[in-house]
């Protein structure tokens, strides 16, 4: 069983989000723990200070090293990373990182048994704890957020719903858009005909390689339209 420790200073953020759909089933089915730890618990200061003013001056504050060092500490049995458990990751979300893709997702879902998420909040993080702690830098896009957690919602999203038997049909997963490295292509149901606005013909005619085609077409189309950049590398 996959398990996923997420760790902020916004617990609170993510009460509800992981007891709907795909992942409260997962969850139910021990298929992934995920467990969420405020990171003020592992302060040692009288005040909890998360944060501090950064070396060199500058706006903003800086998340201190320490707090997240206790975390990892406590979760993993070690701050050194040669000595983590196998198959750990221990990510850093931030608009720094390198950029999480669906290839990301599946190499989680596949081959890591432990994530541990960390939100990263104030103007950045200590950046001791990169140096020690962590193994990857991660990003959700090209956008500043206030703080990871968003991020470690959509991580947690997309690796869960690759894991084995998470999803209801085995084949849901694989016609996902970016799966074929394309965007996905668009679905019609009943109603043939709402409000005069009809679907496609040739979805209604039973010839499957014909829709085959037509999928692909509108696949690419699609592609054409909105992320050439999709196209460039592979399906050129
Ligand atoms: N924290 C702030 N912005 C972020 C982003 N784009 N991705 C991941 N974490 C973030």
């Amino acid at each position: 069983m996959l398990k996923i420790d997420v760790l902020t200073i916004f617990p609170e953020f993510f009460r509800e989000v992981f007891d709907f759909g795909i992942i409260r089933r997962a969850r139910l089915a021990e298929i992934v723990e995920v467990n969420v730890h405020d990171i003020r618990e592992f302060t040692t200061d009288k005040h909890r200070m998360t944060d501090d003013r950064p070396f060199g001056g500058g706006d903003g504050m800086v998340f201190k090293a320490e707090p997240i060092f206790n975390a990892i500490e406590k979760l993993l049995g070690t701050t050194e990373r040669e000595k983590y458990p196998p198959a750990t990751r221990v990510v850093l979300l931030s608009p720094q990182g390198q950029v999480f893709k669906q290839a990301t997702a599946k190499e989680y879902a596949d081959s890591a048994k432990r994530v541990v998420l960390i939100c990263g909040r104030y103007e950045g993080v200590d950046e001791r704890v990169n140096e020690a702690l962590v193994t990857d830098e991660i990003s959700i896009g090209d956008y500043v957020l206030s703080g990871g957690e968003p991020a470690a919602i959509v991580l947690t999203d997309a690796i869960v719903r690759l894991l084995p038997n998470a999803l209801g049909s085995e084949t849901s997963a694989e016609n996902d858009s970016f799966s074929s490295g394309l965007l996905d292509y668009p679905h019609y149901t009943r109603p043939a005909d709402f409000r005069g606005m009809k679907v496609p013909d040739v979805l209604l005619n039973g010839n499957h390689a014909e829709i085959e085609k037509w999928r692909r077409e509108k696949a690419l189309e699609k592609t054409r339209k909105y992320r050439k950049d999709l196209l460039s590398k592979e399906n050129s």
